[in-house]
């Protein structure tokens, strides 16, 4: 067969298949560079065509391999397969030995111009797989700014805090001022000044704990009635909460819990503003529809003496396990500041009359959330804690 090529005018004849060169999209058939004498059937040796179809099926499998090499590292390796020194191609070199002085020139000048074309294809296909590997990083590492923030974890009030704070809003909306007293406190003004005499079960040592130097870690916040009474000229209507510590621990006692204490010193107070306040409090805390009632009592700072219980709150007062079946939960202490007590901190009972109230924040504050242990409360367990 002879064949013309397009660009030249020599008539060759080569083997190979036009499929091979489809595949390649070379031109077909191959353009033999050659300024040597024209090729024809009739000049050209049987080797030398065995040699130019083994040059062409080997360039063939190249480029089909080539082209569709998926990553940079199966290219290098094609790339030492087929063009490294001891490759497809280069191995071919090694069979010009049976080709004619006249042959040899003709088949190398083909093998290398194909081989130029496999080494512009490999580059081309580099250049792809640079790029496409570019791409993937930047979208790999691309921020979707239309994505929703992440979420910073922020921490909320604790919930004996949210509690505290509630019920000083509730008491300075009455017109209450909030104070403080310190936590180790003098015998004076933990008992004696409040009424509380040497031998009152209430300063066994098992109720309470005593410092070294004879001091008292306060049982109950009602201390802070002398010393700002002590302090203070009436009419005065203070609360003031804090950290109460008493020997005692199970479910609902702690060794160290939450008090807050109020009271209300002025002319002609009676039982009757005392329940006005308790009553307007204890609504605006647990509810507006909630049932009171107050309850005779003793303490030994208040003449009369009650204890104030609330519907049950989570029966509605029909009875349950935690009411124990009563449909009342008690909520606090309160009553009618004793006159003893005002004269101890200078205030003459002849002209003043109040009423004061302590109650329990860790009970209210597992009321309100229905908590019924009061150690979750100062466990700082973020399982417990997040759910308020
Ligand atoms: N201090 C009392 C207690 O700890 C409560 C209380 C305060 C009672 C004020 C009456 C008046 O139990």
């Amino acid at each position: 067969m002879t064949y013309r090529t397009a660009h030249q005018n020599h008539p060759i004849s080569l083997p190979g298949s036009p499929r091979a060169a489809q595949i390649l999209h070379i031109q077909y058939p191959l353009p033999l560079m050659t300024d040597g004498p024209a090729l024809n059937e009739d000049t050209t040796s049987e080797a030398l065509r065995a040699l130019l179809a083994e040059i062409d099926s080997a360039l063939a499998d190249a480029e089909n391999a080539i082209t569709t090499a998926d990553s940079l590292p199966r290219l290098d390796e094609l790339r030492i397969n087929y063009l490294g020194k001891k490759g497809r191609l280069a191995g071919l070199n090694q069979k010009f030995g049976q080709l004619s002085a006249e042959e040899k020139p003709l088949a190398g000048r083909q093998l290398n111009n194909r081989k130029a074309e496999i080494v512009r294809i490999e580059k081309e296909r580099r250049e792809q797989l640079e790029a496409a590997e570019i791409r993937r990083r930047l979208e790999a590492e691309a921020i979707d700014v239309t994505l929703p923030g992440a979420a910073i974890a922020s921490g909320h009030l604790h919930p004996l805090e949210r509690t505290r704070r509630e019920m000083e809003a509730i008491f300075r909306s009455m017109g209450f001022r909030v104070m403080e007293s310190p936590e180790i406190e003098t015998e004076w003004i933990n008992f004696e000044a409040l009424n509380i005499a040497a031998d009152h079960p209430a300063r066994d040592m098992q109720d309470t704990f005593f410092t070294e130097r004879g001091r008292v870690l306060r049982t109950h916040t009602s201390g802070n009635q002398i010393r700002t009474m002590t302090e203070l000229e009436p009419p005065l209507a203070i609360i003031s909460t804090g950290k109460v510590y008493r020997c005692d621990s199970d479910v609902t006692h702690s060794p160290m819990f939450y008090q807050t204490e109020g009271y209300l010193v002025d002319k002609n107070i009676s039982m009757g503003h005392l329940k006005g306040v308790l009553n307007a409090f204890l609504q605006s805390f647990f509810g507006a529809n909630v049932g009171t009632r107050f309850r005779p009592s003793f303490f030994p700072f208040t003449e009369p003496s009650a204890e104030v219980d609330v519907e049950c709150i989570f029966c509605k007062g029909s009875g349950c396990r935690v009411c124990s079946q009563t449909g009342w939960l008690e909520v606090l202490g309160c009553g009618m500041i004793h006159p003893t007590v005002l004269r101890n901190c200078g205030i003459d009972p002849e002209n003043w009359s109040g009423f004061a109230f302590g109650v329990g924040l860790d009970r209210f504050t597992m009321l309100k959330y229905g908590i019924n242990n009061i150690r979750l409360l100062y466990e700082n367990d973020l399982r417990f804690l997040t759910q308020f």
